[in-house]
């Protein structure tokens, strides 16, 4: 395995290969990015894990110079895995002042970004440069980000791009929790309570099989026993999967989506329910 922190490096050692399958992360790996990346071998002879923490899509009071930085870590655990390890520095992907954007769609401004304003633009920004910089056949993302998934497939889908992009299922504790750096964060007692939110995720699920259509009731009462369990809930939606709008009654793919805050640390899951035509 090359790790490799220029991109003129890197399109040399690129240029003679076919099919490059890319997996695009922000480095202090876990099983789920690890997962991503075995999977990415079947989606190409060439395997490319990126790392590197974009400044773009970090708010001015969030987490971006406290974000874990790990490179030696993730690249024992990449070994064996990935052919290459692209991790630039910030300098490397921003010589100079980034003064264009991709212009994300609307929805980019609801669920994780009406409290994150500037969040999917700097995400979609820094995921076409990588693109354009790996050129891979195909890159794979965890749907445990549903939403930056979305927005990634309307970025590659209108603009073009020849890749394939992949979505994988979310990798999960034993208990249901959702794999995620910022679990680290959690106190024992918070971890022990972090379930909750699936559990609660998929006790909507079951109820919406067994024909509950009124979906903002299921909404608030959800939000009612996480607020109890000591959760600050930032939106817990169900929405179709297609294009992430409020659940509509004639759709049959629908995605619930939650965010909430367990003492600092803010968990993202979802699930996706497929209704019997
Ligand atoms: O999901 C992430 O880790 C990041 O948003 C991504 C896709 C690597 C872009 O920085």
């Amino acid at each position: 395995m090359q790790v490799i922190s220029t991109i003129a490096e890197l399109r040399a050692r690129l240029s003679d290969e076919l099919a490059i399958a890319f997996v695009p992360t922000m480095g202090n790996l876990h099983e789920g990015h690890l997962d991503l990346v075995r999977l990415a071998r079947d989606h190409g002879s060439c395997v490319v894990a990126s790392i590197f923490v974009n400044p773009l899509q970090f708010g001015p009071n969030e987490d971006f110079d406290r974000y874990p930085r790990t490179l030696e870590a993730d690249c024992a655990k990449l070994q064996g895995l990935a052919d290459v390890v692209f991790a630039p520095s910030v300098d490397e992907m921003y010589p100079v002042q980034q003064t264009v954007f991709i212009e994300p769609p609307p929805i980019a401004n609801e669920l994780c970004g009406a409290s994150r304003p500037g969040h999917f633009r700097g995400m979609a920004t820094v995921v076409l440069k990588l693109l354009n910089i790996v050129q891979p056949q195909a890159a794979l993302f965890g749907k445990k980000d549903y939403q930056q998934l979305h927005i990634i497939r309307q970025m590659v889908g209108q603009l073009n791009l020849p890749i394939r992009i992949v979505g994988a299922e979310t990798v999960r504790a034993a208990d249901g929790l959702a794999l995620s750096s910022r679990n680290q964060y959690l106190s024992e007692t918070e971890r022990g309570e972090a379930v909750s939110l699936y559990r609660t995720l998929q006790e909507i699920r079951q109820a919406i099989l067994q024909g509950e259509r009124n979906f903002e009731q299921l909404q608030q009462r959800a939000v009612e026993t996480l607020a109890a369990g000591g959760w600050q809930v930032d939106y817990l939606a169900v929405r179709n999967q297609s294009d992430l709008q409020p659940a509509s009654h004639a759709q049959r793919e629908l995605v619930l989506l939650a965010a909430a805050r367990l003492g600092n640390t803010r968990l993202l899951d979802n699930i996706e329910v497929c209704l019997a035509d």
